[in-house]
């Protein structure tokens, strides 16, 4: 018994010394987050054109529910960062934001409200879990003219548009959004 908990005491002192990351390693990690966040929502926007331009919104819907998570599992692959995207109205029932992107969309909200540029609202840090400190970072996807095909008013939605969005999300919250707003984030996670 006493063995076992002086191990645990020192699993526990190991854990709460786990050093904090320098502010060069915190830096290196925003850099890598915001190269990968740009990246990915370059491909997804040229794919999505693309998709647009083939077969019209509706044809495009599948850019978003298919392409998008391969992209962002490609990303992760390759940088092993966790990527997803979350919103306040999510439309995937799994873009749901935690507390600490909840938090920040509340802070991007602010920044763009203030008058900051959509393209340089993300934010970033370093929290503390049970599991260890992780890198947490988040870029706020901004709605362009092109998103409101599928985000904008529920009725300008075209008919096959909506017709679609109701049979894959029937819980779908993600309408009623013009340009210039803030639909969600990319969010990325790494361990530390
Ligand atoms: C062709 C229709 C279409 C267009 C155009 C479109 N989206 Fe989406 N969007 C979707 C669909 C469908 C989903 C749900 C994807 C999934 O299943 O994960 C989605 C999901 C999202 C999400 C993830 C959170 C959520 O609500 O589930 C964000 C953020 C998002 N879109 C932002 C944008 C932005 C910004 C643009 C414009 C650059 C855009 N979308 C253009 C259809 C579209």
């Amino acid at each position: 018994m006493k063995h076992t908990l002086s191990l645990s005491l020192l699993a526990m002192i190991l854990a709460g010394c786990a050093s904090t990351p320098s502010p060069k390693m915190v830096a290196d990690l925003n850099d890598e987050a915001r190269k990968t966040a740009g990246g990915m929502i370059q491909t997804l926007g040229g794919e999505l054109k693309a998709a647009m331009t083939a077969g019209g919104p509706a044809e495009a819907i599948v850019v978003c529910k298919e392409k998008a998570p391969k992209i962002a599992a490609e990303a992760a692959a390759r940088t092993g960062m966790r990527i997803k995207r979350v919103s306040l109205k999510n439309r995937n029932p799994k873009g749901v934001p935690d507390a600490w992107e909840t938090e920040a969309l509340a802070g991007l909200e602010q920044r763009l409200a203030a008058g900051e540029k959509p393209e340089t609202l993300d934010t970033h840090s370093v929290v503390n879990t049970p599991d260890g400190k992780v890198f947490r970072y988040a870029k706020a996807l901004v709605m362009q003219p092109v998103c409101v095909n599928c985000h904008g008013a529920a009725e300008n939605l075209s008919p096959e548009v909506k017709a679609k969005l109701a049979t894959e999300y029937p819980e779908d919250k993600a309408t009623g959004y013009t340009p210039g707003m803030i639909r969600g984030v990319l969010s990325i996670k790494k361990s530390l």
